[in-house]
């Protein structure tokens, strides 16, 4: 296969490379990044210099990159989103542009050129939120119902990649996960801010109440299963991917890191609820297993062990993140 990835220096794109040269060295994989505040090409570094993988920066809203890089491969595995909740209440207008129309750039793009396979990734968050403490999950059948403007603008992109597929008869698939975590995870998410708060002595926030629910997959379970939809995945479908966690609140996620790491719990901080919070996710992800033969393996304390020990592991990474060092390196290195 002759891949492009879009979004391939952010956090799922990058692990799913580094899975994807490691299962699938014969591959060809073009990365195609704008590079965001959330795009970091030191999550590269290690395949940089493979000859099957190649970069190209630029952005997806962009026809003319888009259509110099297309025609150099067969399959899109679409990544690139702004991916972050509370940026999109800040300002929607990042989100509609790259989420809605930089989508439909690459899907224009993807039918003129012939594509064998656009692979769409998106998130649980389109079909909105669940009660707390009943058994409901969301399935492939759940109504659409965004309630974030990010949830909302990933629910369009959706709408367009079918469109695509039903109208001018583009072969995709689409997956719908649930909240990823593991390395190379940006410090502004839930996990990761939390872990690198701890190592840093900081305080934890936890939003509102923290009985919040979310369904927690950790990067590489995320990563077999786009690998099943690409190699065994029925055209036109959709798959849900979710992780093996039991409901499990906010507070106590941040409580078992706390316990994990060996730090005391009175540096959870409660702040301001953030507007329009979704109480509750869940994924039933039978049928995926059922047609796919797929499973998540990790569960959720050894994916967070492994998590935090990437962390400790690899404190300049996050600290370069954090104080926003990589950002002047990449003005410099691409503005001069
Ligand atoms: P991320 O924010 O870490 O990375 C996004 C990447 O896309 C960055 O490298 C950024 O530079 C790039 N990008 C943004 N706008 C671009 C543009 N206009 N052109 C080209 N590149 C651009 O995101 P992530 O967490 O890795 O998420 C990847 C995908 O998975 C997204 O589509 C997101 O909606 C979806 N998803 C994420 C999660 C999660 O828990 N992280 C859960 C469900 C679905
Ligand atoms: P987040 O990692 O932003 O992912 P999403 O909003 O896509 O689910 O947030 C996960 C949950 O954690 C969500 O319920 C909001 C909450 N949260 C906090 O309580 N404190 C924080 O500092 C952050 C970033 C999130």
């Amino acid at each position: 296969m002759k891949l492009l990835i879009t979004g391939g220096a952010g956090f799922i794109g990058a692990n799913f490379i580094h899975y994807w040269l490691r299962q699938h060295p014969e591959d060809q994989i073009v990365n195609l990044d704008a590079l965001t505040y959330a795009g970091n090409l030191e999550n590269l570094k290690i395949v940089e210099n493979n000859p099957n993988y190649s970069f190209v920066k630029g952005d997806i809203c962009d026809r003319e990159t888009v259509d110099q890089v297309m025609p150099t491969v067969d399959t899109v595995v679409h990544f690139a989103a702004e991916s972050h909740v509370d940026r999109s209440i800040q300002d929607a207008t990042p989100f509609v542009k790259t989420n809605v129309l930089g989508t439909q750039v690459l899907l224009e793009s993807a039918m003129k050129n012939g594509m064998k396979r656009f692979h769409h990734i998106s998130t649980d968050e389109v079909f909105g939120a669940l009660p707390l403490n009943t058994e409901n999950k969301f399935n492939e059948t759940t109504p659409y119902d965004p309630r974030s403007p990010y949830s909302a603008s990933k629910a369009g992109s959706d709408h367009l990649v079918r469109a695509y597929h039903t109208t001018y008869g583009l072969p995709i698939t689409i997956s719908n996960c649930s909240n990823n975590y593991g390395p190379y995870h940006f410090p502004e998410k839930l996990i990761p801010l939390a872990i690198t708060n701890i190592i840093e002595g900081k305080k934890v926030p936890v939003y509102g109440d923290g009985q919040y629910v979310r369904d927690w997959l950790f990067v590489e379970d995320h990563c077999t299963a786009i690998d099943a939809i690409l190699t065994k995945g029925q055209i036109g479908e959709t798959y849900l991917v979710g992780g093996l966690t039991d409901d499990i609140t906010n507070l106590d996620v941040i409580k078992k890191i706390l316990a994990i790491m060996g730090q005391s719990e009175n540096i959870i901080e409660f702040v301001k609820d953030r507007p329009g919070h979704d109480r509750r996710y869940a994924i039933d992800w039978t049928q995926t297993k059922e047609k796919l033969g797929w499973e998540p393996k990790y569960d959720f304390d050894t994916g967070l062990e492994k998590t935090i020990q990437w962390y400790k592991e690899n404190e300049s990474w996050w600290k370069d993140v954090k104080s926003g060092a990589y950002q002047e390196y990449y003005q410099s290195q691409y503005n001069q």
